[in-house]
């Protein structure tokens, strides 16, 4: 355990660059390992969790290297001769990983055990086995369609028409990854629209993927295999999950202005802005431009009086890992903040609702915890008393994040149990802040 009491703060100014994408980085690897010769990526986040995905593709015969900071190289095997693991795949906290890779493992003629921490461990995949399964791939999981399980590909995969049970581009990903080395067509159902990476990096590679959006909305997604992949130059846009937690502390820490430049805008990510915005946020988009064929734009954040809303319940999946930063500037606005339709929430690094719920109760806010949703009294921008001892953040790092968030806007400080897992997708964050804050 490594704790740390986050103080309050003066005024956040100046400028900070975002690392890269997570969800942008983890497909960079993997489809360059697909690719036939050598795909060149810039801006790569080197999170750990990304470098789990990096040693599974290497594992599996990929050469990844680095060249230098964020810059990497991969040299891929094609589609459909991925090599048998000698040992364990080790997926850490990441649960990307482990669900995209078990798409590829599952129409490919090999076995491969997957493994990770104590967080991980609890997640459900019953929602990637299942499909999975009807594709023809075997699978030995721990109770509950847990993790260490074992995955026996199928050669040749069947391809399935899949309608999606839950919002989640982690198992949309899985299948369409999966019909890669599948032949023929391979369908995705997607009720409500989840980030869409997986589709543009998918054509960018060369993919036979098309998207057809039906009168309710709902898009049809259709992949052709046996896919020919070929490499890529990527340049990996900022990741708007990162830049979160500083356009919060910008909001609710008074005196700031805080230019946070690269931030990938990609509309199936960008609902954390649009929402602070709604509360009353001084968010305004600069040199709105395109990085790596996806949206990006500086954001210049000034500190703000944000006012409670109840949250749109549809607006969700465009900002499913914002909650727990949401929830912060939720705690510092004016009025009471209602989120609803958030069962997701209890399924991701920790249980986001509970976990948010009693870290920020401890730090003086006022909560209170639906099954799908929490409701907040703001102080009305006056700042959090803090917490006596410290909060828990079960292994989920933006946990820690946001509740360091907090501490910045607090009397007393906040102190988080564990800062360790903050290294899974934003290495540089608190470097980042106490070069911003001291
Ligand atoms: C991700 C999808 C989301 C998100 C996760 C990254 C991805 O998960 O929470 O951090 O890269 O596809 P779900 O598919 O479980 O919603």
């Amino acid at each position: 355990m490594r704790p740390r009491r986050f103080l309050p703060s003066a005024p956040l100014k100046g400028r900070i660059r975002v690392p890269g994408d997570k969800s942008i980085s983890h497909r960079s690897i993997m489809l360059g390992a697909l690719a036939v010769g050598e795909t060149r990526v810039t801006g790569l986040l080197e999170g750990e969790d990304v470098l789990s995905t990096a040693a599974a593709m290497r594992a599996m015969g990929a050469q990844v290297e680095r060249l230098g900071e964020g810059s990497w190289s991969v040299h891929g095997v094609g589609v459909g001769a991925l090599l048998q693991p000698q040992a364990a795949l080790d997926m850490g906290n990441s649960g990307t990983s482990t669900r995209l890779l078990m798409g590829l493992v599952a129409s490919h003629p090999i076995t491969a055990s997957f493994i990770g921490d104590a967080s991980l461990s609890k997640r459900p995949m019953g929602r990637v086995i299942e499909p999975l399964s009807r594709m023809g791939a075997q699978f030995t999981a721990s109770p509950g369609d847990r993790l260490p399980l074992m995955l026996r590909g199928a050669q040749p995969a069947v391809p399935i028409e899949y309608r999606l049970p839950v919002a989640s581009a982690q198992v949309k990903s899985a299948v369409l990854l999966a019909g890669l080395n599948t032949p023929g067509v391979t369908t995705v159902i997607e009720p409500i629209p989840t980030r869409d990476h997986s589709e543009r990096m998918l054509r960018g590679f060369g993919a036979q993927l098309d998207v057809e959006i039906e009168v309710d909305g709902t898009r049809v997604i259709r992949i052709r295999g046996e896919a020919e992949l070929r490499p890529q130059v990527i340049d990996v846009p900022g990741d708007p999950s990162s830049a979160a937690f500083f356009i919060v502390a910008a909001l609710v820490v008074p005196g700031s202005e805080l230019l946070i430049e690269n931030v990938g805008l990609n509309p199936t990510r960008a609902g954390l802005v649009e929402v602070l915005q709604q509360m009353g946020g001084d968010i305004t988009l600069r040199n709105a431009r395109e990085v790596g064929g996806e949206p990006v734009a500086d954001l210049l954040v000034k500190h703000s009086a944000l006012r409670g809303i109840a949250v749109d319940p549809a607006i969700a999946p465009s900002m499913i890992d914002e909650f727990p930063a949401l929830f912060v500037a939720a705690a510092l606005a004016e009025g009471t903040t209602v989120t609803t339709g958030l069962d997701e929430l209890r399924v991701k690094e920790s249980d986001r609702l509970a976990v948010m719920a009693a870290a920020l109760s401890a730090a003086g806010a006022r909560v209170s915890e639906q099954e799908d949703g929490l409701t907040i009294e703001g102080t009305g921008g006056e700042p959090l008393p803090g917490t006596a001892g410290a909060i828990a953040t079960h292994l989920d790092h933006r946990i820690a994040m946001s509740m360091a968030v907090a501490g910045l806007a607090s009397r007393a400080g906040v102190e988080v149990d564990d800062t360790r897992p903050i290294a899974t997708s934003f290495p540089v964050f608190e470097a980042m802040l106490d070069g911003l804050a001291g």
